[in-house]
This record gives structure tokens, sequence and C-alpha cells, in this order.
């Protein structure tokens, strides 16, 4: 029989983003034990040339897979999980991974107008994973992808607490909105997991009211099924949620939103020593 591994669940982004999918699935899996991974040395995954990301990733993905030991990994960043997730599963057949997609599929089922956009970084608007979606489920409507250099930035500069630009968030959001033979665009992708943070802000400075799909709650869903199904070790009384940072220095900001998310920032290198904001 296989080593029953510990009920730890690695969620995994280039930065903030992946908080968004972290707080929905720890609503819905109380009994687990949460490491959350910034890869903050290699923030924004939207500009990264496409071989380069995926070695890095899947060398970086060797590392934690064997300090943590995770039952699950939820790559909770659209970015990598359009270029990286089948090469995972294929390089570590063993694993369980949950991936993080454009909802396209949901949103073409649900525009009247037929007038979709998906709003994501650069990289996410390239793959052709993305494309492939597009031609799978969206065929019968209009979507429209919208690549944004800005905005994963701009979430992790709202979520330290500073001021972000209302004009530079309306015009990063605009080429979303289409208007043709009276039709106007009804639904908006959310195909980045750093926008949910910032979703007040656009439908603040969007020119009419769309649906914002956000998919954190679908994800966690997913995740928490596949762990129901998992024969795993229970967490030890008082172990600490952890947030590990590849930089090993994030700014004290993140460190205090980390520390308020509940987790403990670890650096890692030194995975056993908390970094002190
Ligand atoms: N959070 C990531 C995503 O879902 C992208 C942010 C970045 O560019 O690194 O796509």
């Amino acid at each position: 029989m296989a080593d029953k591994r510990p009920r730890t669940a690695l969620f995994f982004d280039s930065g903030i983003g992946g908080l968004s999918v972290l707080r929905e699935a720890r609503v819905l899996m109380p009994d687990w034990h949460f490491v959350y991974v910034a890869d903050d040395a290699a923030f924004p995954y939207g500009a990264w040339e496409e071989d380069a990301l995926r070695g890095h990733i899947t060398e970086l993905f060797a590392v934690l897979l064997t300090q943590y030991r995770p039952s699950l990994s939820v790559i909770a960043c659209n970015t990598a999980s359009t270029l990286a997730i089948d090469h995972l599963r294929k390089v570590f057949p063993g694993e369980t991974f949950v991936g993080t997609v454009p909802a396209i599929k949901p949103a073409a089922e649900r525009t009247r107008s037929g007038l979709v956009s998906v709003l994501a970084t650069p990289g996410t608007v390239k793959r052709e994973y993305t494309r492939e979606l597009i031609r799978q489920y969206g065929s019968k409507c209009h979507v429209r992808l919208v690549g944004s250099n800005n905005l994963a930035a701009m979430a992790e500069t709202y979520m330290r607490g500073e001021m972000i630009d209302e004009e530079e968030v309306r015009r990063e959001i605009a080429p979303c909105f289409m208007e043709k033979d009276g039709r106007r665009t009804d639904i908006v992708v959310l195909a980045c997991t750093h926008y949910p943070f910032l979703v007040n802000r656009f439908r603040k400075t969007a020119p009419w009211p769309v649906d914002w799909i956000d998919t954190s709650e679908a994800i966690a869903r997913r995740a928490k099924s596949l762990a129901g199904d998992m024969e795993t070790l229970p967490v030890r009384p008082n172990e600490p949620d952890l947030a590990v940072f590849t930089s090993g220095h994030p700014a004290p900001e993140i460190l205090r939103l980390m520390q308020g998310f509940g987790l403990t920032p670890v650096s890692l290198e030194t995975s056993a020593d908390p970094v002190h904001p």
C-alpha cells in the first residue's frame, strides 16, 4: 500500500493572486493544512517566455513536492496552469494537480448578448490552451481576449494597501467592452487569480455593468472533491498554515497580508524559520 501523505494542500501562484482561491478552499476544507507558495522571485509570470517559464515551474515543483509532500497541489494561477499543468502531470505522475484555466465554458453558456471578454495576463492570452478552450466552448459567441500588462502588479500594489490609479484601471479594462449591432459585452471572465481582488475597482470604472466571472470557488470545490477521495494523515495539532516566498524577502505589507490570512510566512530555503516583518 502506498504511503499516506499529510493532509496538506499546496496552493501555488506567482504572487498574492492565489489567495483568492485559497480563501475559498479554507472554508470548504477546514480540516486541511495549507501551504501557500508565492513565486515572488519570478513575478510577473505574464511576461515570461513560455519554454523558460515551464522549465522554471517544473524545477520549482521538484523542490516543493519533496519539501512539503502535499496530497494535492492547486495551481492557483491561469498563466502557469495554461502553460504547465499538462507538463507537471506528466513529469510528476504520482501527484494530484488542480488547475485554474479561463472560465470560457460557463461564460459562453451564460452570455445573452453573445459578446464575452476574457481579461488575463499577456501570457494566458497567447496560450494555445486558451485558444483551444475558445474553439471548444466559445464558437457560438464572440470571445475577445484582452491581455493586460499591468493589472497583476496593480493588484499586488492594492493588496499592499497602496493607492492605485483609477484612470489606469479604466484604461486596462476598456478593451473588454464591445458594442456590435446594438449588443454589448455582458460577461468578462477574470482569467487571472490576481483580478478578483480588483473587481470592485473594475465595477466602478466599467462603462456599463457586466457579470465578472471569478472561478475561485469552483476551483476550491474541485479541490475539495478530490480531497474527499484521499486517504491522508490527519493534520498535527497546532500545525500552522504557511506562506512560502521564493524571494525570501517579501515586502513587510505582504507579510502582514499573509498573517491577516492566518498564514505564517517562511522563505523557501529556510522554511523552518519564520520571516519577520
Ligand atoms: N495570478 C496569475 C494568473 O492567474 C498571474 C500573475 C502574473 O503575471 O504573474 O494568471
